[in-house]
């Protein structure tokens, strides 16, 4: 091969081969085996219910965002803080249910637009609204994940997948239940200054 043909064949290797497109190699629906001695319906049914609060999971954490940027009033340097701890919070339980997901051989939900088709929390409105009730959106939204993951944690246990109900117990529910406590006690009515 001549000097001027090497030259050209190293640098076409060279070149990143972009825009490729290809057909799917699992489709969303279809649950592969894994050899991790569980049964088809039991992985079948961790995939729908993780997916599920997956979704539900990510529209809380987003929600959190949402208030982070978005809060007012005299509460606003300590809801900022906590907004964003509570996303922080979420986005690991994010990434733990995704990858549940994954692990039993499932596809998790990813992209904002099939979140929003999946999701049961309401959805907010664009604008900014009063600290009083960014907070009942808030407890409403985790009291959907805790209804749904503590329903999902008994499935799993009976299916065998002690896995997924580990997860949704020792991080879903207990992640919850504390932002819950968190949260409620900034909507008790006790007076600030003088005792009533
Ligand atoms: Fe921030």
């Amino acid at each position: 091969m001549s000097k001027s043909r090497n030259k050209t064949v190293a640098i076409e290797r060279a070149r990143p081969i972009a825009r490729q497109q290809a057909h799917e190699i699992q489709a969303f629906n279809h649950v592969v085996r894994l050899p991790i001695a569980l049964s088809e319906n039991a992985a079948r049914l961790g995939v729908a219910n993780l997916n599920q609060v997956l979704a539900d999971t990510i529209t809380l954490r987003d929600l959190y965002k949402k208030h982070h940027w978005q809060v007012a009033g005299p509460t606003f340097y300590s809801l900022h803080l906590l907004f964003d701890k509570h996303y922080e919070e979420q986005n690991d339980l994010v990434d733990g249910l995704a990858e549940r997901v994954q692990m039993l051989g499932g596809i998790s939900l990813a992209m904002a637009a099939d979140v929003a088709e999946t999701t049961i929390v309401p959805r907010p409105p664009k604008g900014r609204e009063e600290v009083p009730v960014q907070i009942s959106r808030l407890l409403h939204a985790h009291e959907v994940v805790l209804e749904e993951a503590r329903t999902m944690a008994r499935q799993a246990a009976e299916a065998g997948d002690d896995g997924t109900n580990d997860l949704l117990v020792s991080d879903v529910i207990r992640t919850n239940e504390k932002q819950v406590w968190f949260l409620s006690e900034h909507v008790v009515d006790v007076p600030l200054v003088r005792a009533k």
